[in-house]
């Protein structure tokens, strides 16, 4: 297959990230209809392999503030006035229209990333993408609309991560849904569902971006990936009347260890995030449907009379005395993304409610 705009973009932002250029900060990197650059702030590129272009943009000692590839368009280089400790990486969060995904998001961009946000909800998404580019004053989000279950949609997501930033370093695979129920009411329909959104769409979302990882760590190795999968408590023991969310998280943890083994000589790590309980989060705290209204109605929690019963029955399992925040698990993002030793691991977030052996 020939290359892309996208395979020139990558090259491009590997280019600008070698550590020979010196340059001070990262750069984002995008596509454009036409440079409107005048030609000596402009390189044209004319039948040139992606490596081939990678390689005399290192030789040639810096980077133009716009490239243009003959017969297939241009690409603008920005240096990112970000600051913190993910400068100039792009980050794509699946469910990060709201929950712990747009937490997650809200922090990664605050320590300097670009993030991407694939979600079904194009409302929350679009929302949340222009609150963090308005909050940062630079391009720090994008919303993709994307189906995490669909492959073709993975996919345009990835392009459309690669067409806006120049590349992504790091997949964080946090969609998921629950349905609980025990033997005798969860319906078949509803343990597809979970499957598919928990643990098959981790497989979509890797092979989709993995790509994408491994050409950016074959033209320069100094850059390495992450993926991390937003997994759960219930991925580290059984969770009663609930095998459906359980066994779908237990599986991904399966997912990250074989992809963490698959994936070392690339230069990417996958590790998995197991957070406690978001008890102010929608997934617990919505006034319809949330767990807390539902566990009520349901009479889950015997002798609760009151939503505050349901929610001071499940605080008191925490040795920490409170819930897990989204702050609590980008900190362990950062973690995973920074300690450069360590993979296919599942690091629980729990406030001590459950404890590895
Ligand atoms: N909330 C908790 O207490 C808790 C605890 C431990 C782990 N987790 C895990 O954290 C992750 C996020 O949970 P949350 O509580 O923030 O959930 P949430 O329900 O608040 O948000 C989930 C997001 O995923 C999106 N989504 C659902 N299906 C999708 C699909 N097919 N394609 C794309 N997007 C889709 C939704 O639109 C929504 O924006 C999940 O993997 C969940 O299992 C949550």
């Amino acid at each position: 297959m020939s290359a892309a705009l996208n395979d020139y973009a990558i090259a491009l932002r590997m280019a600008a990230c070698h550590s020979a250029l010196k340059i001070p900060q990262p750069v984002v990197v995008s596509q454009i209809e036409s440079s409107g650059l005048p030609d000596d702030r402009m390189l044209v590129a004319k039948d040139v392999s992606p490596r081939d272009f990678f390689e005399s943009l290192v030789s040639l000692g810096e980077i133009p503030a716009c490239v243009e590839i003959e017969q297939q368009g241009a690409l603008r280089v920005e240096v990112s006035t970000a600051s913190g400790r993910m400068r100039g990486a792009v980050v794509l969060v699946t469910g990060a229209a709201q929950g712990f995904g747009r937490g997650i998001a809200e922090e990664l961009v605050q320590a300097g990333a670009a993030v991407v946000i694939a979600d079904l909800n194009e409302q929350l998404g679009l929302e949340l993408a222009d609150s963090l580019n308005n909050a940062a004053g630079r391009t720090a989000a994008l919303f993709v609309q994307t189906d995490v279950t669909k492959a073709a949609s993975v996919r345009d997501c990835v392009n459309a991560a690669v067409k806006n930033f120049g590349g992504i370093d790091m997949l964080i695979n946090n969609a998921g849904v629950l349905r609980a129920g025990g033997l005798d009411e969860l319906t078949e329909r509803d343990f597809d569902l979970v499957t598919a959104v928990n643990y098959k769409a981790c497989f979509i979302c890797t092979q989709a971006v993995v790509p994408v990882m491994k050409q950016q760590y074959a033209l320069n190795p100094e850059i390495r990936g992450d993926i991390i999968q937003i997994n759960s408590k219930s991925g580290l023991e059984g969770s009663k009347r609930n095998f459906a969310y359980a066994g779908s998280k237990f599986g991904t943890i399966g997912l990250t260890q074989s992809f963490a083994l698959e994936l070392i000589e690339y230069g990417i790590k996958v590790n998995a995030i197991c957070p406690g309980n978001y008890f102010d989060g929608p997934l617990w705290s919505d006034p319809e449907n949330g767990l807390f209204v539902q566990y009520l109605r349901t009479g889950k929690v015997p002798g609760a009379k009151t939503l505050e019963d349901v929610r001071a029955s499940y605080m008191s399992k925490i040795p920490m005395g409170r819930g897990c925040t989204p702050q609590d698990v980008a900190r362990a993002i950062l973690y995973c993304r920074e300690q450069q030793y360590e993979t296919g691991q599942a690091i629980p977030v729990t406030g001590g409610q459950v404890m590895l052996n």
